[in-house]
């Protein structure tokens, strides 16, 4: 490999160049708009501080108006005026919504659902991923919007697609059935081996041939639930596949340009482990909905799920709201200073840009009523002073850019776990996937550790704690895995109904939670899920309150093998019953949580946990809801303190550092953060005699 042979890191270093810095903008539709509006569009641009568009996401029909009769007129202006603007274009695909023409001629690209209702052109992504007629079309149209802007200077990120499967994660026609055949030829080679991963003795469903499976499409009863745990993958590689097969395309003509497609915050489709390797620097549009208390420690959850996924590289939040979504029932805005304050908290997790959808407020569309950067109302109103003013912020601290995070505590995070737990037939569907690790989640981030959310492959050995969610689908390869992690020295903590079926929703036997019994010391032989809002008491084995805490949803007959009761049920059938369990494992120490304690509870446990693993918070004494995260470069460090409360707090810094917000350069030990406030703290470059070593202090 010679110096300049195109690599990820080059090309995602080549993007930080061009930025500058954490970078900042907005998807930019000027096509919805007459001409005028970009002169104006520009010079409001650069006065917000934007430096990087998404552009032409849904620019299909405009491109190519007809069969291969490519129209780059207006986009090339567009490109143009960027360029002489200095901002950059994260250009799209354009393939998000085939145009009308294409559905005309091809009906069949259009997607089917499980019902066998075919969708509909007139939204968008109205696209069958498996259609060789869609995927022809798509790669032919990237083909020459690639060849096209190769060289066009405003270029700085391809941007693949839109939210793959937000719309439409899975199709269910014909030709999909087909692909789901070749799919899964290539997965089980045989028939028979097939038979037994789907458990098909059962109800009569054994297969003589490939040719005989479909899709798991809507049946008297539950479908075979291997079969449809299978078609969630497939659903996942076909859209992956899409990607994939434009990725290839772009990193042909195009090497030196990084490639990026934009996943959605909690979507079940789209395993973004899965599609990480195969990209430059990962991006994530985040919605959190200011109507919920809690909203900030959901999307916190995201942004460690896609640090991590990206090996712990920056990301890009390539789309959150300036205010108020249009698609949830109620959609209320973000009160003064909450988009600011969220905004620094995805970079305060590793995000390297901050932008949103979109930069102008439609006029007309569905989303005429979602929030722009330039609202309907115009430029002098709080949101446009808002975003411009985090515009300027964000230019103050270009060393953050590419700074990383380094965490003791992993959460595990599986999306084929996640597929597998939440389909029917199953003790309580009141157990969900993304319920389940923000409980364990919300904790973490409520005592203040800093945590990774890792797929169970991840390495763990830089992990002093590793956190186990009701992680239901768990492979015997893991399973050792975790274990020797705890043998180790290491500690987990693991929650009920984890670790009890294999890859293929086949049961792990001899009692629950199969590969984790033994490093647990216990084995379970029944659950007892129950009513949704029935409540049941928890106790401390032989102490002299009778309670402590409240647990709901879940109970389970654990049968201790060597661990000891931390908490017990109390009560008829289940007093005395343990309800939380603790083991010395080889040298490390393995808790099991065998129901859903209320918050306090989980919080106890969780901390008792963090203590024997001694894992610190990332800063001592924080009050309740400040959020503290340290993005570190090389030789220095930056501290952001969020404030997620509407009270002021006065905050003591163990290290004396420099507020980088101001223009004051004097270091500081404490810091005043104002309701919904944040900090942006430096610390001094070790060039400078170390953090907090000399210079003025106050
Ligand atoms: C995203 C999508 C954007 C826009 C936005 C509205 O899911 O990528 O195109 O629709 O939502 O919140």
């Amino acid at each position: 490999m010679n110096d300049t042979t195109p690599t990820p890191a080059r090309r995602v270093a080549a993007l930080r160049a061009r930025l500058g810095g954490i970078g900042f903008g907005a998807d930019y539709n000027p096509d919805q708009w007459p001409e005028a509006t970009r002169t104006e569009d520009l010079k409001l641009m650069t006065e917000a501080g934007v430096t990087v568009v998404n552009l032409a996401i849904f620019g299909w029909a405009r491109v190519e108006p007809a069969r291969d009769a490519y129209d780059f007129g207006y986009f090339d202006q567009v490109m143009d005026d960027l360029a002489a603007h200095g901002i950059t274009a994260d250009l799209a695909t354009m393939t998000a919504a085939p145009p009308p023409w294409l559905v005309t001629e091809h009906p069949e690209v259009l997607p089917v659902t499980a019902d066998g209702v075919v969708l509909s052109p007139g939204g968008r992504q109205h696209f069958c991923p498996s259609s060789p007629v869609f995927r022809d079309r798509a790669a032919r149209l990237v083909e020459a919007v690639a060849t096209h802007y190769r060289d066009h200077p405003a270029l700085g990120l391809w941007h693949v697609g839109n939210e793959y499967g937000c719309h439409v994660a899975e199709c269910f026609c014909d030709t999909s059935a087909a692909d789901f055949r070749r799919w899964l030829g290539e997965r089980y080679n045989s028939v028979d081996a097939l038979n037994d991963a789907w458990s098909t003795d059962f109800w009569s469903q054994r297969y003589a041939s490939f040719d005989q499976i479909l899709p798991p499409r809507t049946a008297p009863t539950y479908p075979n639930p291997s079969q449809q745990l299978d078609f969630k993958r497939f659903g996942n590689d076909a859209l992956r596949t899409c990607f994939e097969t434009e990725t290839a395309i772009l990193r042909r003509i195009t090497p030196d340009v990084p490639v990026t497609t934009n996943f959605l915050a909690g979507l079940k489709s789209v395993d973004i482990y899965d599609w990480a390797p195969t990209m430059d620097v990962l991006s994530l549009d985040s919605y959190p909905d200011p109507n919920r208390d809690q909203a900030h420690i959901g999307a916190a959850m995201s942004y460690d799920t896609i640090r991590c996924a990206g090996g712990g590289e920056p990301w890009l939040l390539t789309e959150q709201a300036p205010s108020a979504v249009n698609w949830r029932s109620r959609n209320a805005g973000k009160t003064p200073g909450d988009m600011r304050l969220w905004s620094w908290q995805a970079v305060a997790q590793g995000a390297d840009a901050i932008m949103y959808f979109q930069w102008r407020q439609s006029r007309g569309g569905a989303e005429k009523f979602h929030s722009g950067m330039v609202p309907h109302a115009g430029v002098d109103t709080r949101v446009f002073r808002e975003v411009s003013e985090l515009g300027g912020e964000l230019a103050r601290v270009p060393e953050l850019a590419g700074t990383r995070i380094h965490n003791r505590v992993a959460l595990l995070s599986d999306w084929h776990s996640w597929w597998a737990l939440e389909l029917d037939s199953h003790p309580s569907d009141a157990v969900r996937h993304l319920d389940r690790a923000f409980d364990h989640y919300a904790a973490l981030f409520d005592l203040g550790i800093g945590v990774d959310v890792v797929h169970p492959s991840a390495d763990l050995s830089g992990y002093d704690l590793v956190v186990v969610p009701s992680l239901y689908l768990l492979s015997a390869e893991h399973g050792a895995k975790l274990s020797r992690f705890v043998a180790d020295g290491g500690s987990i903590v693991v929650s009920f109904f984890s670790g009890i079926v294999d890859e293929h929703d086949r049961v792990h036997l001899g009692g629950y939670p199969g590969p984790l019994r033994e490093a647990l010391g216990v084995s379970v032989q029944e659950f007892w899920p129950t009513d949704v809002g029935r409540t049941f008491a928890l106790r401390t084995p032989g102490a002299a309150e009778p309670e402590a805490g409240a647990a709901d949803l879940w109970r389970e007959d654990v049968t201790l093998k060597g661990a000891r009761t931390e908490l017990e049920f109390v009560g008829p059938h289940w007093e005395g019953r343990p309800a939380a369990t603790v083991h010395s494992y080889g040298a490390g120490t393995a808790r099991y949580i065998a129901t859903r304690p209320d918050v306090a509870t989980m919080r106890t446990l969780l901390a008792r946990a963090c203590a024997d693993a001694a894992v610190d918070p990332v800063l001592p004494n924080l009050p309740a809801g400040i959020q503290a995260a340290i993005r570190r470069g090389e030789g220095y460090d930056v501290l952001i303190l969020l404030n997620h409360t509407g009270s002021i707090h006065d905050i003591e810094l163990p290290t004396a550092r420099r507020d980088l917000l101001t223009d004051d350069h004097r270091l500081t030990h404490r810091t005043t953060l104002a309701p919904r406030g944040v900090a942006v703290l430096g610390s001094l470059p070790t060039e400078h005699g170390g953090t907090g070593q000399s210079l003025e202090t106050e």
